[in-house]
């Protein structure tokens, strides 16, 4: 399987992703299980979304001799998390980029609406400077993920990647057609929205799912 990817959309079919994947979505799964899975899947897209990162050199002194090595230029990303269960995900990219910035959005979907009300919001300064990498794990009807880009883009991001782990076709038009500069790095692009705004087969509520709620 190789990685299906057009300029706005990025899936990352790598197999140990998918595998660990189908663990996640079977509802038998424990909630330990489900949160090691995460962090281990999160590393692994962290691993893909940083991939273009520019790199510079900088002189070192290795014991044999000076080099000029590679290293990532410009100021430290910018993590933010759309709470609550966007912090399953920024867990694990944490382990792999342990100097990034992080920030946090408060959005909870309406359950009547299904529109985001936002109640919160702390994210790093000189968002104008960084990547900024956008992440929750369901990109369901698009309506938070947009809202969060807008407020993003609104406290000066420019340049932005939305990470999550199952994007549904609504959502990504969605967010297409709101934020075409912004690109998606999801393990899946499934079936359908159910008229709950859930994602089928999707995994369930991620957040309920993580934490051990109902
Ligand atoms: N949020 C979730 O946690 N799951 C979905 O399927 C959709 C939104």
């Amino acid at each position: 399987m190789t990685d299906y990817t057009t300029e706005h959309l990025t899936i990352v079919s790598h197999p140990l992703v998918q595998h660990k994947l189908s663990i996640m979505r079977d509802k038998n799964t424990s909630t330990a299980s489900f949160r090691r899975l995460l962090r281990e899947i999160s590393l692994l897209l962290a691993y893909e979304v940083t991939r273009n990162l520019p790199l510079t050199t900088r002189r070192i002194d290795t014991p044999m001799m000076a080099m000029d090595a590679p290293a990532i230029e410009g100021k430290k990303l910018a993590l933010v998390s759309i709470l609550r269960a966007g912090n399953g995900l920024m867990d694990g990219i944490l382990e792999l980029i342990p100097a990034a910035r992080v920030g946090f959005l408060g959005m909870y979907r309406d359950p009547e609406t299904l529109l985001p009300v936002q109640y919160y919001c702390k994210v790093p300064e000189n968002l104008d400077e960084r990547l900024t990498i956008a992440v929750d794990p369901m990109l369901a009807t698009g309506n938070s993920s947009v809202a969060a880009i807008d407020l993003l883009k609104e406290k000066g991001a420019t340049n932005i990647i939305f990470l999550c782990l199952l994007a549904s076709p609504e959502g990504v038009a969605r967010m297409k057609a709101a934020h075409p500069d912004v690109p998606i790095v999801t393990a899946s692009l499934d079936s359908h929205l159910d008229d709950h705004g859930y994602i089928v087969p999707g995994l369930g509520d991620a957040g309920d799912r993580m934490f051990g709620t109902k």
